[in-house]
């Protein structure tokens, strides 16, 4: 429900105030005027549950800080956020800020000013148990403000913001909530040219003598005609399609390929090496997902359609290339018979043929992906792999399936005690087995981080590991991203932090109702959201969608700057440099002796974001590239500083000028 008030004009002193009404504005020309924080227009804050309300707290009670009441002031949640418009002859805000009494001391809250970009308040963190901060501020010159209480970092339960005793001083006219800026989706990438461009990973593991299918990713007009110099003999290459199949050679090793492609408007070639070995997922796997748009709805033709469009859309292009079902494909609780007479597992009647599903996946040269728990039940209710591990397994192969996500689910139930080892023994099970299949399985551990997952996937022989709980239920990619940064140090190739799937374009949340909207994001924030996957070496699976891809999703998905970052040979997971209240400074180092940067603004306004050459660890000049807008920026020495846009990310590459 929206509260619109009328402005209320009170003279703060005795002097003769002269009103003018025909603008339709209060204007005062002598003195000062107050206008209450709670008389503005509050269905313009937005809060982070519930809605701004008018002298009362956020559970509509008396506003109390510190056993102090207050009669007028706004009760939000944090996070909350309201722009004001000023004509610059604003005097003055004050009000008196904590977390309401309602709590019982729970909550932590930070308020912060910004006037004109600038910020002329910051509380720091107001425990619920503390006594509330006087804010007195000067206006003058001001015509943007914008009020803010953040959640300290520690989620929002509880983070009741009050604003009480909220006021302005004004001389002309009066201040005016307005719309929070929508955030324009800009596209920034050039589109690719018509020449020939390689693009995808560099360096690619496989064992020995397992089936192998590849596509080349390439962008330009085709028809464009392929070439793979030192492609091993047991693989062909269909020169048309730039697709390979076969198998890998027996022996290990590493294979040295150059790729070409030729059109009439030009050539690239591109190395890409071949290691024959025990690691897979050299680089982060890239490709799509089912759950978050089809839910338990999820069928063969969905898939099939999803990899049509991973071609037609242009993003196997870029790389992508696994084509992945999630839960529900298995059949539901009391649905029997849950497996075949011999014990293999049954596919419900969505899925009538996986052999054929997969071949279809694979005649266009892209990977199939399935899913399943350790426990007797995946985590929407549809049949899992407890005790029937090793013929599931090998039943996920014989169908032809590239990648296994393996979900705790229903596992927690035959947990005996919480020990390490517990937590352990199922991924060491399946990830022994996958290890032995006469297929490559990239193996996908899925159990939100239990056990600190990221300190032993890599012994159970898993490839990547989620970090955190689903991303679709948590507050969003930055508080998922900021947690899956911790792990910096455990990433390396053939083992990634995996902060869950890229939610943007059309695409559901975690509870998997309805047919997915928009995704809420701004432009800005998919910039951000796309940058940190791409510097933290995630696998990048998309899981919106496919029907629905726009061309800003796409510009978001399919840039291959940004996508050369996240795979990267070297494997390393960017770190964060520096983080305040405002702003992080991510950083990764390349095989290339180049490293990544990427400056996030984590503020409701556009800021400067300054980085200094000593907290890079690095010396000398540098070419700085702007990895979105694919164009150089200048050579910069000492530091490097950027206009960062409002959640935004100025995301480059800077690479050392030799003398
Ligand atoms: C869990 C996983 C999700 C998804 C669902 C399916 O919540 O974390 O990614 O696979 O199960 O039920």
């Amino acid at each position: 429900m929206h509260m619109i008030r009328a402005n209320i004009v009170i003279p703060l002193t005795s002097a003769i105030i002269f009103i003018f009404g025909c603008t339709g504005a209060s204007y005062a020309a002598q003195s000062n005027n107050k206008l209450w924080l709670s008389d503005m227009d509050l269905s313009k804050m937005s809060v982070g549950w519930g809605k701004a309300i008018v002298d009362k707290s956020i559970e509509q009670k008396t506003l109390t800080i510190d056993s102090k009441t207050y009669a007028k002031g706004v009760g939000s949640h944090a996070p909350s956020v309201m722009h004001i418009k000023l004509d610059g002859q604003t005097q003055r805000f004050s009000a008196t800020v904590g977390v309401d009494d309602e709590t019982a001391g729970l909550g932590s809250v930070v308020f912060k000013i910004y006037g004109d970009s600038k910020k002329i308040f910051d509380s720091g963190v107001i425990n619920g148990p503390d006594p509330a901060q006087k804010i007195n501020v000067d206006l003058s010159g001001i015509t943007h403000l914008v009020l803010i209480a953040k959640s300290a970092n520690d989620g929002v339960d509880y983070d009741h913001a009050d604003w009480a005793d909220a006021y302005f001083e004004y001389k002309g006219v009066a201040p005016v909530a307005v719309d929070r800026p929508v955030g324009e989706k800009n596209i920034l990438t050039p589109k690719p040219g018509p020449e020939p461009k390689i693009n995808g990973p560099r360096v690619f593991g496989t064992r020995p003598g397992n089936p192998f299918i590849y596509r080349i990713p390439a962008t330009g007009t085709r028809p464009m005609e392929f070439t793979a110099e030192n492609l091993p003999e047991s693989m062909d290459l269909d020169t048309d399609t730039g697709i390979i199949k076969g198998f890998s050679p027996d022996k290990r090793g590493d294979y040295n390929i150059t790729f070409k492609a030729t059109n009439p408007s030009g050539s690239d070639q591109r190395s890409f090496k071949l290691t024959v070995g025990d690691t897979l997922a050299l680089t982060p796997p890239m490709g799509w997902n089912s759950w978050y748009i089809h839910y338990s709805r999820v069928t063969d033709v969905d898939m099939r359609a999803a990899a049509d469009i991973m071609i037609d859309s242009g993003m196997a292009d870029f790389g992508y290339m696994y084509v992945n079902i999630d839960d529900c494909w298995s059949k539901r609780k009391n649905d029997k018979p849950y497996r075949s007479e011999l014990g293999t597992i049954l596919p419900n009647e969505k899925f009538p043929d996986m052999p054929a599903l997969t071949e279809y996946i694979h005649s266009k040269g892209l990977r199939a992906g399935i899913y399943t728990s350790p426990g007797p039940w995946n985590c929407a209710g549809y049949t899992g792999s407890y005790q029937h591990e090793q013929a599931d397994a090998q039943t996920f192969a014989k169908w032809g399936f590239d990648f296994l996500k393996h979900d705790w689910c229903s596992y927690g139930n035959y947990v005996i005690d919480n020990t390490h080892y517990e937590f352990v023994k199922p991924y060491a099970l399946m990830g022994e087995i996958l290890k032995n299949v006469d297929r490559d399985i990239v193996y996908n551990l899925c159990q939100y981080g239990i056990g600190q997952v990221w300190t032993w996937g890599t012994q159970v022989d898993g490839n990547c590991w989620r970090t955190t709980g689903d991303l679709g239920l948590m507050s969003g990619y930055l508080e998922v991203g900021l947690s899956n940064a911790r792990h910096y140090q455990y990433a390396a190739p053939g083992r990634w932090n995996d902060p869950d799937y890229i939610l943007i374009g059309w695409v559901g949340d975690a509870h998997g109702h309805g047919q997915g909207a928009p995704c809420k994001l701004t432009g800005n924030q998919q910039y951000q959201y796309m940058s940190m996957w791409s510097l933290m070496a995630a696998p990048l699976i998309f899981s919106g969608d496919m029907t629905k891809l726009d061309d800003f999703t796409k510009n978001i998905l399919c840039n291959s700057e940004v996508i050369d970052i996240d795979q990267d040979p070297l494997g390393q997971q960017g770190e964060i440099i520096v983080q305040n209240d405002d702003y992080f400074i991510m950083k990764k180092q390349l095989l290339d002796g180049s490293i990544a940067v990427g400056l996030f603004n984590t503020c409701e306004i556009e800021m400067p974001i300054t980085v200094n050459f000593e907290q890079l660890e690095i010396q000398g000049q540098y070419q700085v590239r702007d990895l979105w807008r694919q164009k150089g920026i200048g050579t910069y020495q000492n530091q490097f500083k950027s206009e960062v846009g409002r959640y935004g990310v100025t995301f480059v590459k800077m690479t050392k000028v030799n003398k």
